[in-house]
């Protein structure tokens, strides 16, 4: 029977045997669309129910009230088998406990000992004196893996050097009574917090975060979230991956100059400038120290100078991007059998 016995307004038919009814459900579930599950552990399914108005006079919640879980179709009638729960019985097809209480119409439901077989669609059915009522536009579907899924890494905005940044990595409960363990690997010192949470279709997750200031030598770094799911005496795993990606002001910036020898006036030397950045550098630019004070030369990654008497001293980069700028060591550009420019004091490199 797919409706309470003395709904109103229905139409009733009779298709190859099995009675069927349109009209309004005599009973209205609440639970998730699909859960997934792992061969060997435990499902809770979340549930709770509501009577619509029409039947609720019929309804008494003071009356012992049991719970019937049916895979497959909500229509067991020449289908005895698919009645794999009914908690008036002792034995049942499946292990379980409905763990919520009915009276307060909460029929949350843990199967125990899950295998492959139990991927379906399942329908809750309630049965007392003398409402008798299934929800046929409601199921949840459970699909069962050996392999637990993966948990999900997420940051927040940007990861920038010098700011702290928060890191979540989130695993699915379904057996909340052995929730998986998370760890983290990260190229840094960090302290996790963990917490089993509820989601907005009353499923579990275990969420751990992780807060920490990147640097730019955490770029590029794979950073994993691995969640470890006991089952029976023995665990399974899954891990996410992540490649951290930080954005960071120029760094290692340096200047070289070529030929590093000295040169005679009227030859060409090339000053180049290196760095790392995240952005790229967008803005390089030379500066030459004249009379003790820096002066800007040129702009650009390289700088070629058809050398005169006055070019010969100390010479260095910068490197600029959105995030900041990097300055380079001093270079010399030493002058052949010039005099006052090589006896700099400071800055070879
Ligand atoms: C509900 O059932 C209880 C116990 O059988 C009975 O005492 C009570 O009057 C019933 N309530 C309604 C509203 O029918
Ligand atoms: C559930 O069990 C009770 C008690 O054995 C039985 O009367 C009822 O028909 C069962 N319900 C279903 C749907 O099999
Ligand atoms: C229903 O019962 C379950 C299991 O006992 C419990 O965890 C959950 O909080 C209950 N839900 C509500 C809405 O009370
Ligand atoms: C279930 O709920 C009813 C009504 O709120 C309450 O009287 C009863 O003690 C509860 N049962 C359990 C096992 O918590
Ligand atoms: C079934 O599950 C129960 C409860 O988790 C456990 O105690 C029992 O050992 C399991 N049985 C098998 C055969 O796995
Ligand atoms: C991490 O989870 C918490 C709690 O759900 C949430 O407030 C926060 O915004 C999340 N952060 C990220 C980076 O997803
Ligand atoms: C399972 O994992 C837990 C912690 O995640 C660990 O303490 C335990 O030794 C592991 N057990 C096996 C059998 O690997
Ligand atoms: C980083 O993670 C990827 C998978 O996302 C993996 O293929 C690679 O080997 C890892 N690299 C290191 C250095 O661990
Ligand atoms: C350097 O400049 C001088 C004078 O303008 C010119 O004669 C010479 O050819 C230039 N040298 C190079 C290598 O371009
Ligand atoms: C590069 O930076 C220098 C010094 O700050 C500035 O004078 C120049 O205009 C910049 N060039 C570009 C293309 O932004």
């Amino acid at each position: 029977m797919a409706c309470p016995e003395n709904m109103f307004f229905l139409i009733v038919l009779f298709m190859s045997g099995v009675l069927v009814c349109f009209g309004q459900n005599g009973l209205n579930t609440t639970m998730p669309d699909r859960l997934d599950v792992l061969t060997g552990s435990c499902v809770q399914i979340p549930c709770s129910f509501d009577i619509p108005d029409q039947n609720k006079y019929t309804f008494n919640s003071t009356i012992p009230t049991s719970g019937v879980w049916i895979k497959e179709s909500p229509y067991f009638f020449g289908h005895p088998d698919n009645v794999i729960f009914n908690s008036s019985e002792t034995v049942n097809r499946y292990q379980g406990k409905i763990t919520g209480n009915m009276s307060q119409k909460n029929c949350t439901t843990v199967f125990f000992n899950v295998t492959t077989s139990y991927t379906n669609k399942y329908f809750f059915r309630i049965e007392s004196q003398p409402f008798k009522a299934t929800d046929i536009g409601k199921s949840v579907d459970i699909v069962v893996r050996d392999l637990p899924s993966s948990p999900i890494i997420t940051v927040s905005g940007e990861v920038k050097e010098g700011t702290p940044v928060s890191l979540n990595c989130s695993a699915v409960a379904p057996c909340p009574e052995h929730p998986p363990e998370l760890t983290w690997t990260l190229p840094t010192q960090f302290t996790p917090k963990n917490q089993l949470q509820e989601n907005p279709d009353q499923t579990k997750s275990v969420l751990s975060t992780v807060t920490f200031a990147p640097s730019y030598l955490h770029h590029e770094k794979n950073i994993t979230c691995t969640a470890v799911y006991p089952v029976g005496a023995s665990n399974k795993t899954a891990e996410h991956n992540m490649m951290l990606h930080v954005s960071f002001s120029p760094k290692d910036t340096s200047a070289s100059i070529s030929p590093a020898d000295p040169v005679s006036v009227g030859s060409c030397v090339y000053l180049t400038c290196s760095s790392t950045a995240n952005p790229p550098v967008t803005n390089f630019t030379w500066f030459q120290i004249s009379e003790g004070k820096p002066a800007q030369v040129a702009s650009g990654q390289s700088y070629t100078l058809n050398v005169t008497v006055g070019d010969g001293g100390l010479y260095y980069c910068e490197a600029r991007n959105s995030h900041g700028c990097g300055k380079s060591k001093e270079v010399q550009l030493a002058i052949k059998g010039g005099g006052e420019h090589l006896d700099s004091p400071v800055g070879l490199t």
